[in-house]
């Protein structure tokens, strides 16, 4: 039984192939290695003991995509991972945006469908949600109109996948994941931000190991307890557990309906200066920040409400903000200046 994970050697798909290993399942990954290198692969061999089958394929090259799937029988079930996700870019480079998170799943849907694969898990995000009317967040929460193409590209993948459930045998989960932070306790895997990261915690860190000057906090005059935004931050293995538990109830019929949602958080919602205080906490450290200007786009507060998760997937995120901050500061110290 083997699972096809697209974006394997990214952030989340990495931690996800490591607890899909350390379950007995073998796994194939396909990137095109646009966002992530491929001495992961051997990373993920030295916490696993197994070097999973790695191919480098752009799934925007549907001839390619096409040609991977042709002779191929052993392939159960796909986590989708591969997609653009910066924000500010997607907003200058919409084009690419479409195309790489777009044209990249129709082809890979269209190859799971003549293949006769059915059975997807997909990379979505809280994003979808935008400015929520009420917190915490349901899975029933209204989905609102992107604010950047990069949100729109995943209310786009949410629509297709909807739309194939009901004509075809595709069977989908669809995770929205609220703040993905932290880092594998061994910290030979983790996020390798390309450039100045846009997300809060590689921003702290690579501050803290002296990269960056200055951390600015994007405004401290919002409607919230200190004025900073607030978000629900959440573990990768944490969310790299739950790509597993929705496989398997995938693979075990427990399904209910061809294609279900659930959100991906802790349930707490933590300000950016409660981000920066347990850093500072776990890291004995002083963070040099300062207090900027809002920042556009930003929403003001956002987390999940996790029932749905926890009583259907049987899934409960573990791991609490100090010790995303340790994680993420371990491989911040391992990985050093990138
Ligand atoms: P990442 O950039 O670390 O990983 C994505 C991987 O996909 C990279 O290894 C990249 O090389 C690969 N890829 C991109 N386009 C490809 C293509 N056309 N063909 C083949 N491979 C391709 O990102 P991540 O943080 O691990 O995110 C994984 C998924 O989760 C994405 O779909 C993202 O939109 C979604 N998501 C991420 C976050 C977050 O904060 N990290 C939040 C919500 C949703
Ligand atoms: C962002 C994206 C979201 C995407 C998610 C995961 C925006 C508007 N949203 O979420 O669509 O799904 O990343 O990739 O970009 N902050 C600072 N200083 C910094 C960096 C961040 O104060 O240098 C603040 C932000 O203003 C925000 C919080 O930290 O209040 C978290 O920011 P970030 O990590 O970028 O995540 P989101 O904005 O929640």
């Amino acid at each position: 039984m083997k699972i096809l994970v697209t974006g394997g050697t990214g952030y989340i798909g990495s931690h996800t192939v490591v607890e899909l290993q350390q379950e007995g399942y073998e796994v194939i990954i396909l990137d095109n290695l646009s966002n992530s290198v491929i001495e992961v692969t051997d990373n993920i061999e030295k916490i696993s003991g197994i070097k999973p089958e790695f191919h480098k394929i752009d799934l925007c090259d549907e001839a390619v995509v096409n040609e991977f799937f042709k002779d191929r029988n052993d392939i159960t079930a796909v986590i989708h991972f591969a997609a653009f996700k910066a924000v500010g870019e997607s907003v200058n480079d919409p084009l690419l945006y479409y195309r790489n998170n777009v044209t990249g799943m129709i082809n890979l849907l269209n190859a799971l469908e003549a293949n006769a694969i059915n059975k997807f898990v997909y990379s979505s995000s809280c994003t979808v949600y935008g400015e929520a009317d009420s917190l915490p967040v349901t899975e029933n929460s209204p989905v609102k109109k992107a604010e950047s193409p990069y949100g729109f590209t995943k209310q786009i993948g949410e629509q297709i996948l909807t739309d194939l459930s009901k004509i075809s045998g595709m069977k989908t989960i669809v995770l929205r994941y609220f703040n993905p932070t932290g880092a594998h306790d061994s910290s030979l895997i983790g996020e390798l931000p390309i450039g100045i990261p846009n997300n809060l915690v590689p921003y702290i860190t690579q501050t803290a190991i002296g990269q960056r000057e200055i951390l600015t906090v994007n405004g401290n005059d919002y409607d919230t307890p200190d004025g900073t935004n607030i978000r629900d931050y959440i573990h990768v293995v944490d969310l790299a557990k739950a790509h597993v538990i929705a496989l398997k109830r995938m693979l075990d019929g427990k399904d209910e309906n061809p294609l279900e949602i659930f959100n991906l958080g802790t349930g707490n919602g933590n300000s950016v200066l409660e981000v920066i205080n347990a850093f500072e906490f776990v890291s004995g450290m002083k963070l040099n920040f300062r207090i900027g200007p809002r920042r556009e786009g930003d929403v003001v507060s956002i987390y999940s409400d996790t029932k749905k998760a926890n009583e259907i997937l049987g899934w409960k995120a573990e791991r609490d903000l100090n010790d995303m901050m340790l994680t993420s500061w371990n491989w911040q110290k391992r990985i050093g200046k990138k």
